[in-house]
């Protein structure tokens, strides 16, 4: 735009402040037509946002070179603006891309974890049924002896009430009833009703707790994280695990005094049972088990050490990797540590391991109570 600054109604100056203010108008370039001594006007050009100025007189090849200089300007700023909006467009596509990639893999994540968890489930579900089995047949035998118990009351309470009042003060048929108790055990029934009800009641909250824990493995997670003790994660996990590790193990617990940690308890109580399973698979027959917590510069760690096989150097380097398993199809898929460690490391920890073939192996996890991304 050429501007000469003397106009009627409307100077130079104000078309091109206006001109300059307007973000659509902006990078059109504005030539004013001054007279060279007029300093004060050119200031003032400078101020409103000018881009060049031309002296009266004119030189007419002048203005066509300044015009044709100012114009490829001109050309370039709108090539770099329409190559950065078609950037910006192309990052911005991009990133939806990648915003909507990464929530699929977040969520095929979570279904895996469910997948191995359900899967673990499903390798112990003899032993789980198993563990509600037996206190079920002690149940139901009580229960059938209970009944016969009762039949022999109702018998005696008859045998009572048949002997008419006044004869209780009859020697002869207070011996015949006293006789009848002792001949139906009456003393030992009572005695032994009283015993099996607490046995009955044991076994119930035996097979209750069993339940609990089990819905409380096999829940999807929550989104939201809570408070929980990892003592108690543990005894639960280890009650599921029981008969996995009953038979050939001997279990101890050494449990340190532990603050509450902030986390998603279902999924540690998945990498426990990992560990645990794991521990229970390397003993051939018979060894231990040691389940310990302590706390460590507000670090939670938890070791589950075993007297099992060991694992050999070559083998360690790849425990973690997804689908590595050294036990034979159909008993491990090889996803539990992978998984394990995937979950530590969201919650900001790390797992260790040391081992010595032939003689045992320990497992240690070691949770921040405090850590650098808390919302993951
Ligand atoms: N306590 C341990 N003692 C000896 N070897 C172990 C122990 N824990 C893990 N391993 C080795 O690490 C491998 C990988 O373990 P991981 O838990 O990831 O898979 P898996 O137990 O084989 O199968 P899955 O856990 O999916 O059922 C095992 O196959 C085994 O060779
Ligand atoms: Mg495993």
């Amino acid at each position: 735009m050429l501007l000469d600054v003397i106009m009627p109604g409307m100077d130079g100056f104000e078309v091109c402040r206006y001109l300059k203010e307007d973000a659509a108008t902006r990078f059109i370039p504005v030539v004013l037509l001054t007279s060279l001594n007029e300093k004060a006007m050119r200031l003032q050009g400078i101020g409103v946002g000018a881009d060049d100025f031309i002296s009266k007189p004119y030189d007419t090849t002048e203005i066509l070179l300044r015009t044709r200089n100012l114009l490829m300007v001109k050309r370039h700023h709108d090539f770099i603006k329409e190559h950065s909006r078609v950037l910006e467009q192309q990052v911005r596509l991009r990133t939806e891309e990648l915003e909507k990639a990464f929530a699929e893999l977040k969520s095929t994540q979570q279904q895996m974890l469910q997948q191995e968890k359900m899967a673990t489930i499903g390798q112990l579900t003899a032993g789980i049924a198993h563990e509600i089995n037996n206190p079920i047949g002690f149940i139901a035998s009580n229960v059938a002896t209970l009944d016969k118990y009762c039949d022999k009351l109702l018998k005696f309470m008859e045998a009572q009430q048949k002997t008419p009042l006044s004869k209780f003060t009859d020697p002869e048929a207070s011996e015949k009833l006293q006789e009848l108790r002792k001949q139906m055990k009456i003393d030992h029934i009572v005695k032994d009703i009283s015993e099996m009800n607490r046995e009955t009641m044991e076994g119930v909250e035996r097979i209750k707790s069993i339940v609990m824990d089990l819905k409380c493995f096999s829940r999807i997670d929550e989104a939201e994280q809570k408070l929980a003790d990892i003592n108690q994660c543990l005894e639960s996990t280890l009650n599921i695990a029981h008969n996995e590790l009953k038979y050939k193990t001997r279990t101890t617990r050494d449990y340190g005094e532990l603050p509450q940690l902030r986390c998603y308890p279902q999924q540690l109580n998945q990498v426990f049972m990992n560990l645990l399973v794991n521990a229970a698979q390397a003993i051939d027959t018979k060894g231990e088990v040691t389940v310990r917590t302590w706390l460590e510069d507000d670090v939670i760690n938890v070791s589950v050490s075993d007297t099992g096989s060991g694992i050999p150097e070559e083998v360690r380097a790849h425990i973690f990797e997804p689908f590595f398993t050294t036990k034979e199809s159909g008993k491990g898929t090889g996803l539990g540590l992978s998984i394990s460690k995937e979950i530590i490391k969201n919650h900001g920890g790390e797992i260790r391991v040391s081992s010595e073939p032939g003689k045992g192996s320990c497992f240690t996890v070691s949770l921040p109570l405090e850590r650098a991304n808390p919302d993951q």
